[in-house]
């Protein structure tokens, strides 16, 4: 039997197998959305009557599983729905730009100072909502949010990008935006207390983020093991917060960076030329495989091979963390 999904007070009926965010887009509702594989948490609803199913509510906070929060792009629901987008008010804070800096050509660093308490871990991403809240879009967190006082983004201009060319292009400091979250589980973890396992972390682009993030937040926690940073790019100038990062190692002798880049003209000292994947795995072999825990994240494809190959060699999935930067198709 065909399921309905009220909404706004009209009703509209989904098709086989289709997620309520299709169903709803298909009747020419506009829904917030944009990654559409649960990942980035823009097309949260609340279902007043009738249950979205659990796997609709996978990686949500308790306590909005408890109010029957969902993904609207997760959900294909058994039975009918009355569902509504959540008010700013119940999920979100308002933030105050209060910094903005250009990293390199395309990515600018972006500091929020949350209006109330922010609990958030370095490395966690929060939803980032335009003034209406129509917009939303995921972003890494790159710092020690509550030891500064802020929350900084890097966030990379995509051409035509609604969120992005407004933060680099137009967003300037005082303006208010809305934050939710924060979810993900891409952070520094010390295991039964344990800080002297090797960590190796890789990604590319805006994928330093929440790497820089955990390696803070491993060094502010006293990690004694190996720590290696890569970071990739296809050229030289796509790099950001190089002398920061090579400052940074030089002040921690377990820590090691490598800036990675695919197409570069001539060798250069303290860089590595070549596919970034093929470096990790390089720079895996000395490692204990039984202990490493690996972070990736950044574009998609290349996130999920270098969780494929580590794993394939030997490293534990639960010592896997990721998050790949998944956009509107
Ligand atoms: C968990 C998570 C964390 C994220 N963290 C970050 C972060 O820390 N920093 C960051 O910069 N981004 C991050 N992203 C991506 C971010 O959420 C947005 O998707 C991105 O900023 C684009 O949004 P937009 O509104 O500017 O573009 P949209 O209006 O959503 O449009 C993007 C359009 O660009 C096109 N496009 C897609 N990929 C590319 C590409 N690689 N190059 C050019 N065009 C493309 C597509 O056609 C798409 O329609 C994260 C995403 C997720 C899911
Ligand atoms: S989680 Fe549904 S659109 Fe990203």
């Amino acid at each position: 039997m065909a399921v309905n999904i009220s909404y706004q007070g009209c009703k509209h009926e989904l098709q086989d197998g289709e997620t309520i965010l299709d169903g709803l887009l298909r009747h020419g509702q506009d829904m917030p959305s944009s990654c559409k594989a649960g990942a980035c948490q823009s097309c949260l609803m609340q279902a007043h009557d009738g249950n979205p199913g659990s796997k609709a509510q996978i990686g949500l906070k308790d306590t909005l599983k408890a109010q029957n929060f969902f993904l609207a792009c997760q959900c294909i629901p058994n039975e009918d729905l009355k569902v509504s987008l959540p008010s700013l008010a119940d999920t979100t804070i308002p933030a105050e730009i209060i910094g903005k800096e250009q990293l390199c050509h395309n990515v600018i660093a972006l500091r929020l100072k949350p209006s109330a308490d922010f609990p958030c871990r370095a490395g966690q991403y929060i939803n980032l909502l335009n003034e209406s809240g129509s917009v939303i879009r995921s972003y890494s967190v790159a710092n020690l949010s509550e030891q500064d006082g802020f929350l900084e983004l890097h966030i990379r201009r995509i051409d035509n990008g609604t969120m992005s060319v407004w933060a680099c292009d137009t967003a300037k400091e005082g303006d208010q935006v809305h934050i939710r979250g924060p979810a993900g589980e891409c952070f520094y973890v010390a295991a039964d207390g344990d800080k002297s396992f090797p960590i190796l972390l890789a990604g590319t682009g805006t994928g330093l983020a929440p790497l820089e993030g955990v390696v803070l937040d491993a060094l502010a926690q006293g990690h004694t093991g190996d720590i290696r940073i890569l970071h990739g790019a296809l050229s030289e100038h796509d790099l950001y917060h190089v002398d920061m990062l090579k400052e940074l190692a030089k002040l921690h002798k377990n820590l090691t960076y490598t800036p990675c880049v695919l197409n570069m003209k001539h060798d250069k000292e303290g860089f590595h030329t070549g596919p970034l994947d093929q470096f990790v795995m390089h720079i895996m072999e000395p490692l204990d495989k039984k202990t490493l825990h690996t972070y990736f994240c950044g574009a998609p494809e290349m996130v999920n091979l270098l969780k494929k190959k580590v794993f394939l060699a030997g490293v534990a999935s639960k010592n896997i963390f990721s998050d790949p930067f998944l956009m509107k198709h």
